[in-house]
């Protein structure tokens, strides 16, 4: 049996788009939101997508708290709040998961995209700090959330970059980034390698805009059979 998943801000771009693969992959899935009724209602639309796509996958809607409870995996796909009010409050509910941040801090301005500065050093650190019970990492900066809702579109020539201090817990969610792209994550190393993950979204975005695209990551000459334990 597959680990089930808990993807608070379920409701959103990125969470609905990541919640449709990873169930599609045969994970159970649980939508989280601040509002109950609105996680159940977009599970219920993804369900009925996954089903006209001719898979039977399993996604559930409950508010983030009972998410949370309910994901051994717990993907972190909301905005970045400078005050972590929202995570410091689930943190009795995430104590002894797995929990992947995919924040990314970032402004716009007249000059573009641009990634804000975080006390912790990246939003990931802020997590783990009001987290102290769970185990920490950070994925999925890169993906666009269109791109991975498109459930025709080959994904398998992207890398997801996976950082944290566990590396039993990186290792797992490099084998979660399987389960949305086709291709295993690339293993980055600490935590603190969010401060360099989160802001290049920036320049994904600054390209995205200019050559009208929606670019991903690639990391070449990674030979996965290669990676050091
Ligand atoms: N969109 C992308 O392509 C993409 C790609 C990579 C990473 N990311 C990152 O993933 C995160 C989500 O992006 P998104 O585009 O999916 O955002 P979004 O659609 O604006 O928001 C995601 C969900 O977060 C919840 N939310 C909003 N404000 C909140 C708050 N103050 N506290 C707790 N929950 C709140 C909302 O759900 P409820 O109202 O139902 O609670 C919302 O549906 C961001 O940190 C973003 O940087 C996005």
């Amino acid at each position: 049996m597959s680990d089930t998943i808990a993807v608070l801000g379920g409701t959103g771009a990125l969470g609905r788009a990541l919640a449709l693969r990873l169930a599609r992959s045969g994970s159970p899935v649980v939508l989280g939101s601040r509002d109950a009724a609105r996680a159940a209602a977009t599970a219920a639309e993804l369900q009925e997508l996954l089903a006209a796509a001719g898979t039977d996958a399993r996604v559930d809607g409950a508010a983030n708290e009972d998410a949370a409870a309910a994901g051994e995996i717990v993907l972190l796909a909301t905005p970045w709040d400078e005050s972590g009010a929202t995570i410091a409050a689930l943190a009795p509910a995430l104590t002894g998961r797995l929990v992947v941040s995919c924040i990314n801090p970032l402004g716009f301005d007249a000059q573009g995209p641009h990634g804000l500065a975080v006390a912790e050093g990246s939003a990931a650190e802020q997590v783990a700090a009001l987290l102290p019970g769970s185990t920490v990492t950070a994925a999925f900066h890169h993906l666009s959330a269109p791109s991975v809702a498109d459930l025709d579109r080959d994904l398998s020539g992207e890398d997801v970059l996976v950082c944290g201090d566990d590396a039993a817990a990186r290792a797992r969610v490099v084998d979660l980034a399987a389960a949305v792209t086709g291709r295993p994550g690339v293993d980055v190393g600490a935590l603190r390698q969010a401060r360099v993950l989160e802001p290049f979204t920036a320049v994904i975005i600054a390209v995205n805009k200019r050559y009208k695209t929606r670019a991903g990551v690639l990391m070449t000459h990674v030979d996965p059979s290669r990676a050091r334990a």
